[in-house]
């Protein structure tokens, strides 16, 4: 189904259809579920993984779209499979997939996680310093519109749903740390307010730059590495053994945002987008606030409370940081040379590059 092909009621609802497949799992998992919950065959849950996990496409698609379930799901696809037993099975599969090689790859980049209580807060912050090349700063000096819209492409599958995967982490604390995820993730909803939630905001952004306004729209151009940032939040919210890597992984996100957030907002006064400053000035204007209690309360309340979880709050700190240096990575090389870093998108919306100034973009894979 087009974008043109969706009824008013449908743009309204911000729900999108589904991707198109990349490979067999998606192939055999797409068809599946536009059919009635139930009647996936075992054959779909049980077979072969034909490319990387973390920076392949069929595989990082595969899992992204069954934790989609778990979200707003999408158009055409019964809500029933979100607990269907088989989908449930295939999405156990790509985890395992998923965090082996996450572990090899923490582990060849880091060295293995040892790190005391005590030492945590430490190993953070040397995080944050040895930051690898930073994207943000090449946008607030080079970045030209088509960055800034294919590096907003690149955020729509994670930013559309921005705070919820962290959300999952509440009923799974207690005490302190709980009380200040609750006071991070009220900022990110906008202090109770439908416009200020940052993927409110998000979506004005992509909006403002010529842009679908719906994340979802955006999915096929958007790669499997890039898929795998949320689907590395997704697993750490949705499994209550990875709660310290979820609280870690949002420690260094609130840590590494004010920065971050600042060169965006430079990039974009820079290019006249204004329209689009608004979700990044929220973050310089929360988030140095959010820092402090994510330290503070947050990881400190964790480990008072769980102090075998030290391991963990730095192993998804050290996995957000590998996926955000493989991200930079992977811009920058493609830019440097001058291509596209999204997919090749042979359908893509017409209103996804409407804007007057824009270069037309070419998606290359
Ligand atoms: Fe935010
Ligand atoms: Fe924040």
């Amino acid at each position: 189904m087009s974008t043109s092909e969706l009824s008013a009621t449908d743009l309204a609802s911000d729900v999108c259809e589904l991707p198109q497949a990349r490979g067999p799992v998606t192939e055999s998992l797409f068809k599946a579920l536009v059919r009635s919950p139930g009647s996936m065959s075992d054959a779909v849950a049980d077979q072969l993984f034909v490319d990387c996990p973390l920076f392949g496409e069929d595989t990082p698609l595969a899992l992204y779209s069954l934790y989609e379930l778990h979200y707003r799901g999408f158009l055409n696809v019964a809500e029933g499979w979100e607990w269907d037993s088989n989908c449930l099975e295939l999405r156990r599969n790509l985890e395992r997939a998923f965090i082996r090689q996450l572990r090899h790859e923490v582990k060849t980049l880091y060295g293995s996680v040892t790190v005391a209580p005590d030492d945590v807060v430490q190993a953070l912050r040397e995080l944050m310093t040895s930051a690898g090349p930073s994207l943000s700063t090449f946008m607030s000096v080079d970045g030209t519109p088509q960055h800034m819209r294919e590096f907003g492409i690149h955020r729509s599958p994670y930013q559309g749903k921005e705070a919820d995967p962290h959300t999952w982490a509440i009923p799974r604390l207690k005490g302190q740390s709980k009380a200040a995820l609750v006071l991070i993730q009220f900022g990110e909803y906008g202090d109770g307010q439908t416009s200020k939630m940052h993927a409110e905001l998000f979506s004005d952004a992509l909006e403002a730059m010529g842009l679908e306004r719906r994340c979802g729209a955006h999915l096929d151009a958007v790669p499997g590495a890039s898929l795998s940032a949320v689907n590395l939040v997704s697993l750490f919210g949705l499994h209550r053994r990875w709660r310290g890597a979820l609280i870690g992984h949002l420690a260094l996100f609130e840590m590494c945002a004010v920065d971050l957030m600042s060169h965006q907002v430079d990039a974009m006064r820079r290019l006249g987008m204004d329209g689009a400053i608004p979700f990044y000035e929220a973050h310089v204007a929360s988030d140095v606030a959010h820092e402090r209690i994510a330290l503070n309360e947050m990881v400190g309340g964790l480990l008072v409370d769980e102090p075998s979880l030290s391991d963990d709050v730095v192993f998804g700190a050290r996995a957000l940081d590998l996926i955000e240096r493989k991200f930079a990575e992977r811009l920058l090389s493609a830019w440097s040379v001058g291509e596209s870093s999204l997919r090749r998108c042979e359908q893509q919306s017409p209103r996804d590059f409407q804007a007057s100034a824009m270069t037309p973009m070419f998606f290359l894979t």
